[in-house]
């Protein structure tokens, strides 16, 4: 596997590619990643990595500096995916001057749930997305539906944009009690790590009130946020939403059997989780 940091020599190795399947990463990988590079070798060849702590996408009290950087140890597990090209670029590699220009998704998906929280996380996100993109000028990227915003995000740029990239989602990675794969995980306390599955059992039991036919979306939401709560977390949202364009459904939405999503963002001790599942 070539390791490299300039955006030009980048550019000399790749090119003439036209089958290109890239997975940008932060680092810190772990077994989802890896699935995410198993996928983006069935859809093109080479496949190529990237690991960028993007700091455009921290808020300024949020976990930048402490961000877990693990790149021995993630070089080894690329090399034994077979993976072609670890693009690593440093700040000053991909941001050499201030990064002034910016991609800001519409107001109407950048700005609710994680983007509410987060200000300005997804305007860092497709800001480090379209110049990875720029640099890897892949033919497909694939991204994890565990960011299910982030994806609907980066797929809608890439569409208007008319970037010649497919966007390929892959399923999210669970751990055998259902835990979601995240860096994050890293950060939970062995007590913190035995609750943290119940985010998911809770997504469950919301998915399996709306199957069953409960239409009461708010009050679904609302007795989620409470049961969460009271096993001591601090949750920002549990949303039911269209699949289509996570905006809430009405009545009407659900009885015509719309697609739906249930997504939640929740703090478990000083450890922000997100998790969500198809409905
Ligand atoms: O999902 C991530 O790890 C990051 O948001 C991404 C897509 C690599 C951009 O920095």
């Amino acid at each position: 596997m070539k390791i490299i940091s300039s955006i030009d020599e980048l550019r000399d190795q790749l090119r003439g590619q036209l089958r290109t399947a890239f997975v940008p990463t932060m680092g810190n990988l772990h077994e989802g990643h890896l699935s995410l590079m198993r996928l983006a070798r069935k859809h093109g060849d080479p496949v190529v990595a990237s690991i960028f702590v993007n700091r455009l996408q921290f808020g300024p009290n949020e976990d930048f500096d402490k961000y877990p950087r693990t790149f021995q140890a993630d070089v080894e597990k690329l090399e034994k995916e077979g993976v072609y090209v670890l693009f690593a670029p440093t700040e000053k590699d991909l941001y050499p001057e201030p990064q002034e220009y910016r991609v800001r998704p519409p107001d109407d998906l950048g700005n609710i749930l994680e983007g509410e929280f987060r200000p300005g996380f997804f305007v860092g996100v497709t800001t480090v997305v379209l110049k990875l993109f720029s640099c890897v000028q892949p033919r497909v990227a694939v991204f994890g539906k565990k960011d299910y915003q982030q994806l609907m995000i980066v797929r809608n740029m890439a569409k208007q944009f008319a970037l010649p990239t497919e966007i390929i989602a892959a399923d999210t990675y669970r751990a055998e009690d259902g835990l979601a794969l995240s860096s994050r995980n890293g950060y939970l306390s062995e007590a913190e790590r035995a609750e943290a599955p119940a985010l998911y059992q809770l997504l469950n039991e919301v998915a399996g009130e709306v199957r069953a036919g409960h239409l009461d979306v708010f009050e679904l939401e609302r007795h989620a946020m409470a049961k969460l709560a009271a096993r001591g977390w601090k949750p920002d949202y549990i949303s039911i939403r269209k699949r289509a364009d996570l905006q809430p459904p009405s009545a009407g939405d659900i009885a015509k059997g719309e697609a739906l999503v249930v997504v939640a963002a929740a703090k478990l001790g000083a450890t922000r989780l997100i998790d969500n599942l198809e409905i």
